[in-house]
């Protein structure tokens, strides 16, 4: 817990900074009780969803989850290959699309149109409030997709014991989501995954 406790002074100087197209989030708060096991035991796709909002400072907590500082040295939450850090997350909500930026712990709006119709290429996504998008280099050997993986498992082991449910996804046009995200050539769409909560 000391460690979340320097995070979050560290992330109270860094949102003062933020600018006006930037949203900060409050510092995450990860005080989770269960344990690694209850977890894993617990992790399951999810594919019935409530309609309700997700908190920004739920957000918070999922996106430091997934790909967070955790170290003063801006290193993550999850192992890259060489400490390149080579993943982005973008997120999707009501309110449109916001990449994450860990250093400030704050989003940086893309796009104040939603793309989370796009998504709803299965029933079950209609009700889903966030879609978490995951890019990085087309250039295989930048292991993108691998940080990816590390990335939505630690969201589906925090989604299984604070209540939130969620799924990787790939069944989606890419396509469109790279052009709505304005992504450089040599950056791709590598996997999506949706979170909510479930409905039991
Ligand atoms: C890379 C990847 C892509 C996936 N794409 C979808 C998808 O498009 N739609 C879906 O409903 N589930 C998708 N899933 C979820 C898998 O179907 C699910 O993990 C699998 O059935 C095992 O179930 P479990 O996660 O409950 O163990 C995907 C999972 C992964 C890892």
């Amino acid at each position: 817990m000391k460690k979340m406790i320097f995070l979050s002074a560290a992330f109270g100087l860094m949102s003062s900074m933020a600018s006006a197209e930037t949203i900060e989030l409050p510092a995450p708060q990860i005080d989770e009780d269960a344990t690694l096991y209850q977890a894993l035991q617990a992790r399951h796709a999810v594919r019935q969803y409530l309609p309700r909002p997700i908190s920004r400072q739920m957000l918070s907590n999922i996106l430091w989850v997934a790909y967070g500082v955790n170290r003063e040295d801006g290193r993550r939450t999850i192992p890259t290959a060489m400490n390149k850090q080579d993943l982005s997350i973008y997120v999707t909500d009501d309110q449109g699309v916001f990449l994450y930026n860990a250093a400030q712990n704050s989003l940086e709006m893309i796009s104040n149109q939603s793309l989370l119709k796009t998504f709803q290429t299965q029933p079950y996504m209609e009700n889903v409030p966030v879609v978490l998008i995951y890019t990085g280099s087309t250039d295989e050997k930048d292991w993108a997709a691998m940080h990816a993986g590390s990335a939505y498992q630690n969201v589906e082991l925090y989604a299984a014991t604070n209540e939130l449910g969620c799924v990787v996804r790939g069944y989606f046009d890419n396509t469109e989501v790279a052009k709505a995200l304005n992504l450089p050539a040599d950056q791709r769409v590598l996997v999506s995954q949706a979170i909510g909560y479930e409905a039991e």
